[in-house]
């Protein structure tokens, strides 16, 4: 395992839990606006239930949230998912 530079950043899927993202990542808003922030980790929720989104308050464990994040399901979906459409796009 390469223990890396320090300006990589990295993301971790916890199982049942958030993103990690560690190293000097930039937060930015869909319309290109950065928001400063001075953590050196980013908990980002991806079970839908924070009440601080985008980042993880926790409530992931109140809600049972269940995805196991395992390196064979992480590579099944990247292999497998089809994109969605673009927003707009007239796809059938
Ligand atoms: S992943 Fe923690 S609150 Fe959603």
């Amino acid at each position: 395992m390469s223990a890396g530079s320090g300006d990589d950043v990295t993301v971790t899927i916890c199982p049942d839990g958030p993103l990690l993202v560690r190293g000097p990542a930039q937060l930015r808003t869909v319309d290109g606006r950065t928001v400063e922030h001075d953590r050196t980790v980013l908990a980002l929720c991806r079970c839908g239930r924070s009440r601080l989104k985008p980042l993880c308050d926790g409530s992931h464990r109140l809600s049972k949230f269940r995805d196991p994040a395992t390196a064979e399901q992480l590579d099944h979906v990247l292999t497998n998912a089809t994109p969605l459409p673009a927003e707009g796009s007239s796809a059938a």
